[in-house]
């Protein structure tokens, strides 16, 4: 280990409490947070020293910068540091890694704008020790401009600090899959999942750069410090691999493992697939907590291929669970005691079931009638991740209410928008006809990537609306039992929210108080693509803070369900709700009736597959787990957490 290293490690004392020590099976040195935040704040600092310390000595600082969303929260925190503490950056020269190509400066995508947004507009530095790669060059100056990028780097006197972020395909800058560790700046052609996760934000795929300008891995690699940032369960996997593989072009980050002085900042979601935090009985001495114990459980049986009640003394010796079981006394004790934890997780009674003793039961017997108040942070989350649920709430008499808690309107494509306003103008044949002939021509001559004018996004959000009324109606609940929020943290009319704000918090704690749930259901996904589920499910937690002494709420449980992404490990489950192959059905109809999210949506996420297909998918997988673990073999099944707030 080189001094430099040994003393960033010492510097870095990042580690919360408790946290845990790297193992054997990890090759780059990485710290945990529990937020992006905790671990933006932390990068920002280091970044600020180094500032300091080469402005004390009288030199400059060069900085490698990256785009995305990894690092945003490091440039706030660089801005807030500049206005609040006086940090300078007058010694300060950057190079970001990359540009899409073709791409012209003001082109709200380009890497140009992004970085002027969030970090140069608001600071200091001299523009003139801003480098970009251009992505207006001609194709015939392209290769001399690398060429020259890569030389100014030099000239500077290299990369003091270089910032990453990392893609799903193991890509830092832009260098996809099969780049050479000693390649330098150069055009690259884009992978497919990379254009895939841009696609969002270019509003399709088709609108996605196929090309773009990166540093090479030799150019990062030379960085005196490297800096990788990621958050987010989408990233776990990506982590995993590169930090506990093998070195190879297949994963291009993996190249920093043989680099001596780069740190991976994570949170704890972009890091959960770490062996030391999924399976840390593999790692060494573990505290056997409840959920950790029904987490090995349940891992030992997928292990095995064994159903619960199989597993012997062999099983859990030979897989690091030597003492939980030492713990319990027998694999005989433990696996009754599991089997009943799991099977207490089964009801068809998701409002409780009235007249029966709820001792073992996820739900209160009482009240039996209950008030639901169903949060669903777009116009269709409550169908696509409870519909099952939803379902038996009507049926089994409970007063349902839905709050659909953002408008939705971006998801819904122009051609959608120019239907209705077609059917609307000729319905409106004998009237005046001005304001849809301005809507279907601002449609129509709209450029690519521009922001829908309020009208349109008026439009969209009632198709949205009406969209979920059709499913709710086709439910059973009555009209005035469904709330629009438009929420307006969303109302940007780009992928960019704003943050969340008095008024968002306000709308949610007004509707809470109105009906005083029994049950509250919510989105408890924090992977949704453009971070809404998140931001919606923060906006609760602020409201059920700011409730909690209000007397009512000592009544009111709050079950969260997934969003349409991913859905809760099996030890995590605290309620599975069973459904027949005819509830299946059902709650494939409730779901098209979101007509404007079918057959090629916007916002897809990684899975092209629609949205009542994952659904469908992920509640049979459900099931089927629990049939593997023993359990009774079901259709279908939804699957809920308890939050204690
Ligand atoms: C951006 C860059 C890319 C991103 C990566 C992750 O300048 O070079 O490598 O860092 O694609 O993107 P986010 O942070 O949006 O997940």
């Amino acid at each position: 280990m080189n001094v430099n290293f040994k003393k960033q490690q010492e510097d870095i004392n990042f580690k919360p409490a408790g946290q845990f020590e790297e193992t054997r099976f990890e090759k780059i040195h990485n710290v945990i947070f529990s937020t992006a935040k905790e671990g933006s704040i932390k990068v920002a600092k280091e970044i600020k020293d180094l500032i300091n310390e080469k402005q004390a000595k009288g030199e400059m600082c060069v900085l490698g910068l990256a785009t995305g969303s990894s690092p945003i929260k490091v440039y706030e925190e660089l801005v807030r540091m500049h206005k609040e503490e006086g940090l300078r950056f007058s010694n300060v020269i950057t190079f970001n890694l990359d540009e899409y190509y073709p791409m012209s400066k003001d082109n709200l995508q380009s890497y140009y704008y992004f970085m002027h947004e969030h970090l140069f507009n608001h600071i200091d530095i001299l523009p003139k020790n801003v480098h970009i790669p251009n992505g207006s060059v001609s194709s015939e100056q392209l290769h001399q401009y690398c060429i020259d990028y890569e030389q100014d780097i030099k000239k500077s006197g290299g990369i003091d600090l270089q910032l990453l972020g990392i893609g799903r395909t193991g890509h830092i800058g832009f260098n996809e899959p099969g780049s050479h560790i000693n390649s330098e700046t150069r055009s690259i052609t884009l992978d497919y999942i990379t254009r895939v996760d841009a696609a969002s934000s270019f509003l399709g795929i088709d609108n996605v750069p196929k090309k773009a300008i990166t540093m090479g891995i030799r150019t990062v690699r030379k960085a005196k410090r490297i800096i990788l940032l990621a958050w987010g369960d989408n990233k776990s996997s990506i982590i995993r691999k590169t930090i506990e593989g093998e070195i190879s072009s297949k994963i291009p980050a993996t190249y920093l493992q043989s680099h001596q002085n780069t740190t991976f900042i994570l949170d704890i979601e972009a890091a959960s697939e770490l062996t030391r935090i999924n399976t840390p009985w593999l790692v060494g001495p573990c505290v056997w907590s409840e959920k950790l114990s029904s987490k090995a459980i349940i891992w030992l049986c997928e292990l095995t291929g064994k159903s619960i009640l199989k597993l012997i003394d062999e099983d859990y010796n030979d897989n690091g669970m030597s003492s939980l079981l030492a713990q319990e006394g027998s694999s005989y004790d433990l696996n009754i005691k599991m089997f009943n934890k799991v099977q207490h997780t089964i009801t068809g009674w998701p409002g409780g079931k009235p007249n029966a003793d709820d001792t073992y039961r996820p739900e209160r017997a009482n009240p039996a009638k209950k008030r639901v108040l169903i949060f669903s942070p777009h116009p269709d989350d409550d169908v696509i991740s409870m519909g099952g649920t939803f379902d038996r709430l009507v049926e089994q008499g409970h007063e349902v209410h839905v709050a659909y808690q953002t408008s939705g309107n971006i998801a819904v494509a122009d051609h959608e928008a120019l239907k209705f306003a077609e059917v609307a103008k000729e319905m409106n044949f004998y009237q005046d006809n001005g304001f849809m002939l301005d809507i279907i021509k601002q449609v129509t001559s709209k450029k690519d990537n521009a922001i829908d004018s309020i009208e349109i996004r008026k439009l969209k959000g009632r198709i949205r609306r009406s969209e979920s009324l059709a499913a709710t109606r086709y439910l059973g609940v009555p009209d005035e039992n469904v709330h629009f929020l438009n929420m307006p943290f969303y109302e940007t009319g780009s992928i960019k929210k704003k943050p969340l704000g008095e008024e968002d918090i306000k709308i949610m704690c007004e509707i809470i108080e109105k009906i005083k749930p029994h049950q509250i259901y919510a989105a408890g996904d924090l992977s949704d693509p453009h971070g809404t589920h998140r931001v919606s499910l923060n906006a609760l937690f602020e409201s059920l803070k700011i409730l909690k002494p209000k007397s009512f709420m000592g009544d009111c449980w709050v079950w969260l369900y997934k969003g349409a992404w991913h859905e809760w490990e099996i030890h995590e489950i605290d309620m599975a709700v069973p459904m027949s192959p005819d509830q299946v059905l059902k709650k494939r109809k409730a779901i098209f009736f979101h007509q404007s999210q079918k057959d090629g949506v916007m916002f897809q996420g990684n899975d092209i597959r629609e949205f009542w297909m994952r659904a469908e998918d992920r509640n049979t997988k459900t099931a089927q787990k629990y049939n593997e673990l023993g359990l009774a073999d079901y259709a279908a099944m939804e699957a809920f957490v308890r939050w204690h707030y």
